[in-house]
């Protein structure tokens, strides 16, 4: 499926695609951050390009009421404005500046929300609490998915083990055949990236599968 061209929706300024305009951080970011894990944003902010987020909207036809509950400045939201079946992308951001730079994203803790239904749950977390992200998550979007944009060696540890051994739901990993970029200067990441779902009554279930570029 193709992304639609008009992005104009009913009680949505319509958006500009800002998804690969990095904005500037408020200090002067550091050498490389996301890109070499070493090194690392202190609020763990990093947009994720547009290209990535189209891709797995594409491959899992992503659709309905999705929700990225650390929104950042809303790159994913505003990918997702282009999907035709996705009829609300909102967000929630810890960030007030962040917050207040998109129109769909809501100020708060994603884990002071009471848990609401939604379709999808589709971010980045934030890197140093991307385990409690996952895990919250899963309780929000029980009919189709949680999906998260995680280091592809994310699944490889003891304290994640039991999310892909006990968990009911069979993850899937889409590992991305181009490293994405964090950095302002567009230098793309040291490390491979995977887009990891957790999908529901879904034959996506338990797939290992490259997105092509
Ligand atoms: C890696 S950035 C991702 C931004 C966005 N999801 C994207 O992909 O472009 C992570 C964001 O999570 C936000 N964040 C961290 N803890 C949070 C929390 N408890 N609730 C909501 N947002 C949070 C940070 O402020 C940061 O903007």
């Amino acid at each position: 499926m193709k992304p639609r061209q008009s992005n104009v929706k009913k009680g949505f300024d319509p958006p500009v695609d800002r998804s690969d305009d990095i904005r500037p951080r408020r200090r002067a970011p550091r050498a490389s951050a996301m890109n070499n894990p070493a090194v690392r944003d202190v609020d763990d902010f990093y947009a994720t390009h547009k290209w990535a987020t189209d891709k797995i909207a594409d491959r899992l036809s992503i659709g309905g009421h999705v929700l990225d509950p650390c929104a950042g400045t809303g790159s994913i939201l505003r990918a997702l404005e282009f999907w035709p079946r996705v009829k609300i992308a909102e967000g929630i951001e810890l960030n007030e500046e962040r917050a207040a730079s998109y129109p769909t994203i809501s100020q708060g803790d994603f884990f002071a929300t009471e848990p609401r239904h939604v379709d999808w749950i589709l971010t980045n977390p934030p890197y140093s609490k991307s385990l409690e992200f996952v895990r919250r998550a899963l309780e929000w979007a029980p009919d189709f998915g949680t999906v998260m944009l995680l280091l592809l060696g994310w699944a490889a540890s003891q304290k994640r083990n039991g999310l892909f051994t006990n968990h009911p739901i069979k993850a899937s990993l889409f590992p991305l055949s181009k490293r994405p970029s964090f950095a302002t200067d567009g230098k793309t990441a040291a490390c491979d990236y995977a887009w990891f779902a957790w999908l529901t009554n879904r034959f996506d279930q338990g797939k290992f599968e490259v997105l092509p570029l």
